[in-house]
């Protein structure tokens, strides 16, 4: 094979992949292969220039920069569509198609979406795409043709056998949310300033006169109808707008898949609600939908306006972005003690209702995108999506205009507001005491893995609270029987339950008991650990930090939510209620049983244990009852011996002491079961 016909082969191939890829989304090959056919390609090329036409996949990646873009005389005039905004307007549109036509009858339109990117055109020559310009004033537009060749989507040369000798492709260049999304957070990496929405990006990309740096910003095409044509291969039985869409198709051309045919004003509305609903869900950004009348011939009879067509109007969605001024921003906690700054608005109708509010996420959001308290700023409402502040216009910053600070204490309860080193949400630290998270707390402190109080549902903490017989953990242990059968659905038997299960829960384990504090990152297995440790609740609640790390897995962010949480005098308050209510558990120091392997033993502890460190040994002696000294007598119980071990190892086999291994010592620890 010559090098001439395997180029031929590797355009082919590689057109193919293309087609398969952007516009039947349904790739045949993996990148890499895709990649080395298209290396392959590009060697050939570089060693034989003369075998590179305007039509191999090569030209895709973009060309040397150009001086200035030249000016395009459009074959046909660009015309542009008349909007309508609502039900009325449409029926409007279609008696006066209706009139034109003299059509008793339904007429039958072609429905699309109406794509919210820019309008180009497409010359092919004999197959061949020559040039593409923008649409300027819809006479002249600017040639950027290297730069539509890098949009992936858009053929460089038609498919299929017969081809006409000129053909003019209108359509829409856009760039996809998804590319948009990567492009922008590229931009932040870079510390470029990021794009406003994909339109604008699309814009901005396709007018580079560098087109190596379109080649980079991903865009889409999407034909939407024929300009100038000249020579055969147009439906010749079937004059109508769709079928020129189905040839274009076959041609290769990308057309949204959501196009349909409807007939008369119910077939038009039912179109716009069901693309209305589907609208979040597409890929790239639509404002509306375009109706055209379907019969070419009919097209043509109807004719034009001014510069637009009277065949065709753009139904348009209600704007999802609309400019208001912000008033003032509130802190809303939610149930979990996160505060979100949101923004009080100016009532602006925006995406099809009043909107009054929107969400500011959390404070760097609000730096970010540098908000002062009385800007005016551009509110978005997408489908069902929370209303959220897209932008500030700048200019229209008053001079005095506040920053937003965020509180130090929770505007529902008081207690500080904190913040972890590197997360985004500032939380209230008042986890039992916050009534806008008091369902939350009392749920957790109830559920089985907890304090197991049976019965403590959603429902009846629900009216526990907003009846105001319960505000903390420790108020259930004071509820009466009384107001408990008072509730709705709650017979005297099952109040009786109720009060049965909470009477029970009362003796627990301190691992449940720490768990059902609800203390943030600190779940069953920490409370366990904390619990196995310390060994009683005092000696956890006087740990310092540095004591807190030396707690298996316990790290920094743990051992700083430990700290916020005990840190809160109301957390503390409800601790003591707790235990002034009759909540226990086995202790080390408190209640270690009277069969405990450990009780009054006296231990030494000598060389490098393997997993505990000196003070975790201590400390789990200590709690099943035991003591630890200092050195070796004849009244020492133990010696504990790890690696290393010292003279006191010879000590206590001089005074023939027992000695024990750090296993030995965990056995002994769980003989009693005292522990937790
Ligand atoms: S047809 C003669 N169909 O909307 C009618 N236009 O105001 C020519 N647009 O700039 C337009 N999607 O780029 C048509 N499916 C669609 C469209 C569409 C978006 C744009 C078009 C033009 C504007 C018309």
């Amino acid at each position: 094979m010559s090098i001439a016909e395997r180029a031929k082969e590797l355009r082919a191939e590689i057109e193919k992949h293309d087609l398969q890829y952007y516009v039947l989304d349904a790739p045949l090959v993996p990148d890499a292969e895709y990649d080395r056919l298209f290396r392959e390609l590009q060697a050939i090329e570089a060693g034989h220039p003369e075998l590179v036409g305007p039509d191999s996949p090569t030209q895709r990646v973009g060309a040397a920069p150009l001086p200035e873009f030249l000016p395009v005389a459009h074959r046909t005039p660009m015309l542009s569509l008349n909007n309508a905004f609502s039900p009325a307007e449409v029926e409007a549109f279609d008696r006066r198609v209706r009139d034109g036509l003299e059509a008793g009858d339904e007429v039958e339109y072609s429905a699309e979406p109406k794509f919210d990117g820019l309008a180009v055109s497409l010359v092919y020559e004999e197959g061949i795409f020559v040039r593409g310009a923008t649409r300027g004033d819809g006479n002249t537009g600017e040639d950027v043709t290297p730069n539509l060749r890098t949009v992936g989507n858009l053929p460089l040369r038609l498919q299929g056998g017969s081809s006409p000798h000129v053909l003019e492709v209108r359509g829409e260049v856009l760039m996809l949310r998804g590319d948009f999304d990567r492009l922008n957070a590229r931009q932040r990496e870079s510390g470029e300033k990021e794009f406003v929405n994909p339109r604008n990006a699309a814009a901005g990309s396709l007018r580079q006169l560098d087109s190596r740096v379109t080649a980079r910003r991903s865009l889409r095409f999407f034909a939407y109808g024929v300009g100038a044509f000249d020579g055969a291969g147009l439906p010749a039985t079937d004059h109508t707008h769709s079928a020129l869409l189905d040839r274009l198709i076959a041609w290769g051309l990308p057309v949204a898949a959501e196009r349909r045919r409807v007939r008369g004003l119910a077939g038009l509305l039912a179109y716009y609600a069901e693309i209305g609903d589907k609208r979040a869900a597409l890929p790239y950004d639509i404002d509306g939908v375009v109706y055209k009348v379907n019969d070419l011939a009919a097209q043509e009879q109807l004719g034009h306006v001014s510069r637009a067509p009277r065949f065709a109007i753009a139904h348009k969605f209600p704007a999802e972005e609309a400019v208001t001024e912000l008033l003032t921003i509130d802190i809303q906690v939610g149930r979990t003690g996160a505060l979100t700054p949101v923004a009080r608005l100016a009532p602006v109708f925006v995406g099809g209702v009043t909107v009054t509010n929107a969400t500011l996420h959390n404070e760097d959001e609000v730096r970010r995108k540098n908000i002062h308290i009385g800007d005016t700023v551009v509110v978005r409402r997408a489908g069902d999506v929370i209303p959220e502040v897209v932008r500030v216009v700048p200019e229209k910053r008053p001079i005095l205009a506040p920053e937003f600070v965020m509180p130090k204490s929770c505007p529902v309860c008081g207690s500080h507001v904190v913040r972890g080193d590197d997360e985004a949400v500032a939380r209230c630290s008042g986890g039992l005491v916050c009534p806008a998270q008091r369902r939350q707390a009392l749920l957790h402190f109830a559920s089985r893995r907890a304090m197991d109080i049976e019965g403590l549902g959603d429902k009846l903490v629900e009216q526990l609270v907003d009846g105001e017989l319960v505000r903390t953990p420790a108020d259930l242990y004071r509820l009466r029987l009384t107001a408990v059968s008072n509730l709705e659905r709650m017979a005297e038997k099952s109040a009786g339950n109720l009060l049965a299960a909470i009477e029970k829960s009362k003796r627990t384990t301190l691992a449940r008991f720490i768990y059902a504090l609800g203390i943030r990152n600190v779940g069953e297995t920490t409370a366990k650990d904390l619990a196995r440790h310390f060994g009683s609740l005092d000696r956890l609640l006087a740990a310092d930090e540095a004591r807190l790390l030396q707690v298996n897995d316990v790290g920094p962010v743990v051992a700083q939510s430990l700290r916020q949480f005990f840190g809160e005098p109301h957390n503390l308050d409800v601790v003591e209620q707790l235990r002034a209510a009759g909540v226990v558990w086995g202790e080390g120091e408190a209640a270690p049983t009277a069969t405990s392997a450990i009780v009054g033993k006296t231990f030494v502890l000598t060389g490098t244990l393997p997993s505990l460190t000196r003070d975790a040994a201590k400390a789990l002696i200590e709690a099943g009852g035991g003591k630890v000294t200092g050195s070796v007598s004849k009244k020492t119980d133990f010696v504990v011996v790890g690696a290393e071990a010292g003279s006191k190892l010879e000590k206590a086999q001089e005074l023939g002491v027992a000695v024990i291994d750090e296993e030995q010592l965990r056995e002994l620890l769980n003989k009693k079961g005292a522990l937790h």
